[in-house]
């Protein structure tokens, strides 16, 4: 009894005693279930002595236990518990676009929804990292309260191609954007104590062949774009974890490449927390840990037995396994379940859905208007297309969220004070409930939708008649696990709704009534033809549950639209560098070639339809006074129109080359006005140094970052295509 107590007393715990004390303490196979997570494993062993590896004494183990069941169902993996280290099994959940936990659980008549918000392009596309930290911080509550420790978010690939089946859970085809933007996400969600996960680290540009994918990338290509925003989230707001990649970089698993793992991420960039795989990621444990992959998720039994098997043959050294156990409990160590925090399941559902729908309006982009929008008040709206009267809120796969309810087009613009056309109200809601009742129900990995509705019950000509004016919803779905194809009905426009949009156009315009164009989708479409039938456009993207008020907002002018294109819609998809090398490379077997290099979306300076960075507003801005103080730029922005509204500017430099194939232009600094009143100004301040230690002027020079001497032009501007005023500067 008195040997009993003297041991507990001087076992360490995890948030009382040093990690090292923690670590020093452990076991072999402590430390080793440490480092994998625990889907085949108990997440809670029995209580056994120290030094006791004999695997069969956790009961369990080889079987899918799917312990996460017993904490936070729904989640996606949990990690191993010590007890009597006082280590308890954290809870990693999904995703970027809000957490993802099962909403119902057996014999519980509680509900456990979250909100879903919009998804990241949409967030990207507000150009205001403030908001998104506002997002961030409501998810962040919703993490906490539910009982998860680690969201598995934010998604941030960049989206070098319009076809990738994730692009919706990507912020932009531009590293500054996304990276500021991620870094906003993380400081929001983490300011409620909880962790986030940037990912996927690195390159994860494809769903195709993802799991063994070898990208051929050069290393200018990898510093400037697919790293930098990951350089720049993680250099500004330390995220607790980092999530590699399922894909290979030039020739090495993400989750096996010590260059990218050790070398860039800790020892250049000064990262801090711990790496996990991406769920069953790559193949070799011993390499795994070796490279700097702390934790394996969501773990096998194979994966124990391969690592205990490592260390014992010296295969694995103790101070890597050391290291990586460290790594993981010095973040554990500030997890909500380490400090003790009594989750109470209650997060305020309707203040998320608020916050939802104001950040909707901010990243909705209007592509087209020729004076239709805003629409009066009170209008008889002919509404055409399903995606208006199930409308999506987000995408499909593990960015999916399980919310209390989506609010379609319809009932958005039927709250706002608008009367729908009954006619096709009716016919499209019957047939929508009639395919969906042939389909099978939705879940987070397949979410079904009805096939467009053929117009037949009511006559155009008769509906453009009774209404004022025609709006017809263009929807799009996507998720991970496939990439989309430049096929009709998908990248491109199908038959029918080329004839939809050109019936509607002509049978209102012929009545002098417009039709607007409204966009349900994750990522871009080839809208070649739309701009001539529409009197306007708006790209609502997917905009999270309260999708038909935000967008009701929009068209009715409650809000002026602010947002800006984080990608380009570029149109003819093989005009796009990176088509000629998507999926997989001509003649190859599971390997793409970058060959396009630097020249992703805008940098490849090609003439597109809608431009990175466009977006219309209900106002119009001046631009005048562009100077510079130090890394600083300022430029005067003046609503010269009736309404009040916001604008983006942009700065884009040219600088001189240190290597030949540069874009001609790149953005180096952006900022969103404040909500500028008819008349009013202000002077924006860009910075040209975002983040301690990145100059967005720099370029890859080889080995390190330089600044290359010589003549520089900046330019603020509107758009990637609309340059308003430059700056000239020489560099010494
Ligand atoms: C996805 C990750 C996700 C994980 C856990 C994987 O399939 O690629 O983004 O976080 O599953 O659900």
């Amino acid at each position: 009894m008195a040997i009993t107590m003297i041991m507990s007393a001087c076992t360490p715990k995890l948030g009382r005693q040093s990690v090292d004390d923690v670590v020093n303490a452990m076991t072999t196979e402590e430390k080793v279930r440490t480092v994998v997570g625990t889907y085949t494993q108990p997440a809670t062993p029995p209580e056994v002595a120290p030094g006791v590896t004999n695997r069969a004494d956790y009961p369990g183990s080889g079987e899918n236990t799917a312990l996460s069941r017993n904490q936070v169902p729904g989640a996606a993996g949990d990690g191993y518990a010590v007890p009597r280290l006082g280590i308890p099994a954290v809870v990693y959940a999904d995703g970027p676009a809000g957490l993802r936990i099962d909403p119902r659980r057996e014999g519980d008549s509680n509900t456990y929804f979250c909100t879903a918000f919009p998804t990241a392009t949409l967030l990207a596309s507000a150009w205001d990292p403030a908001v998104v930290e506002k997002v961030g911080t409501a998810i962040g509550d919703e993490v906490h309260r539910y009982g998860v420790d680690i969201l598995l978010a934010p998604g941030m690939n960049l989206q070098r191609n319009p076809l990738t089946g994730r692009n919706f859970e990507y912020y932009s085809e531009d590293p500054l954007v996304s990276g500021l933007t991620a870094a906003a996400y993380v400081r929001g969600v983490q300011s409620q104590g909880v962790g986030t996960s940037v990912k996927h680290f690195a390159a994860n540009n494809q769903e195709l062949y993802r799991n063994g994918i070898n990208e051929i990338i050069s290393d200018r290509a990898l510093r400037e774009l697919y790293l930098r925003s990951f350089e720049i989230a993680i250099k500004s707001a330390q995220p607790w974890t980092v999530m590699s990649s399922y894909n290979k970089i030039n020739g090495t698993y993400a989750s096996e490449n010590a260059w990218l793992l050790s070398t860039v991420l800790r020892d250049e960039w000064g990262y801090e927390g711990f790496v996990m795989t991406d769920w069953f990621g790559a193949d070799d444990p011993v390499a795994q840990m070796k490279a700097g992959n702390d934790l394996l998720m969501p773990g096998t039994p194979n994966q124990i037995d391969e690592l205990l098997t490592a260390v014992e043959s010296g295969k694995l050294p103790m101070e890597v396994l050391d290291r990586n156990v460290k790594r993981i409990l010095t973040i554990l160590e500030k997890t909500p379940r380490v400090q003790g925090y009594a989750y109470q399941n209650n997060p305020d559902l309707e203040a998320h859905a608020a916050i939802a729908r104001e950040i909707a309006t901010e990243g909705m982009v209007l592509l087209q208007n020729n004076g239709a929008l805003p629409l009066p008040a009170g209008q008889k709206l002919a509404l055409f297309g399903n995606y208006a009267y199930d409308t999506q809120p987000g995408g499909s796969g593990s960015g999916y969220v399980n919310r209390a309810y989506k609010v379609t087009l319809d009932q958005g613009l039927e709250a706002a004070g608008y009367s729908l056309e009954p006619c096709l109200a009716e016919s499209y809601r019957n047939h929508i409930a009639d395919e969906k009742a042939q389909l099978p129900p939705e879940y987070f990995w397949v979410v079904p939708t009805a096939s467009e509705m053929e117009v037949k019950a009511c006559p155009i000509e008769k509906t453009a008649a009774q209404s004022d004016a025609a709006i017809i919803t263009l929807g799009r779905m996507s998720g991970e696990g496939g990439d989309r194809t430049a096929t009709p009905g998908d990248y491109l426009l199908s038959n029918q709704e080329k004839q939809l949009l050109s019936d509607v156009s002509r049978s209102f315009h012929a009545l002098g009534k417009p039709m607007v164009v409204v966009l349900n989708i994750g990522a871009p479409v080839d809208l070649t033809g739309v701009e001539k039938w529409a009197d306007a456009i708006l790209l609502a993207w997917l905009p999270g549950q309260e999708a038909g008020h935000a967008i009701a907002d929009i068209l009715s002018g409650k809000v002026n639209p602010s947002g800006k294109l984080s990608v380009s819609f570029a149109g003819d998809f093989a005009r796009i560098p990176s088509s000629r090398n998507f999926g997989v490379s001509a003649g190859e077997i599971n390997t793409v070639r970058y060959e396009e290099d630097l020249m992703v979306g805008y940098r490849s300076g090609l003439q597109v339809p809608y431009p990175f960075g466009f977006g219309l507003s209900y106002t119009q801005f001046a631009y005048s006074n562009f100077r510079h103080e130090g890394d600083q730029l300022f430029v005067t922005v003046k609503n010269e129109g009736k309404v009040a509204g916001r604008e983006v500017v942009q700065v884009y430099v040219e600088k001189p080359a240190l290597t030949p194939g540069r874009p001609q232009r790149e953005l180096c600094a952006f900022a969103k006005t404040a909500l500028l009143a008819p008349g009013q100004e202000e002077e924006v301040c860009l910075s040209l140094m975002p983040v301690q230690g990145i100059d967005t002027r720099a370029q890859w020079a080889g080995d390190r970052w330089q600044l290359a001497p010589g003549h520089y032009r900046f330019w603020a501007a509107a758009s990637s295509a609309d340059l308003r005023c430059s700056l000239d500067w020489n560099i010494d």
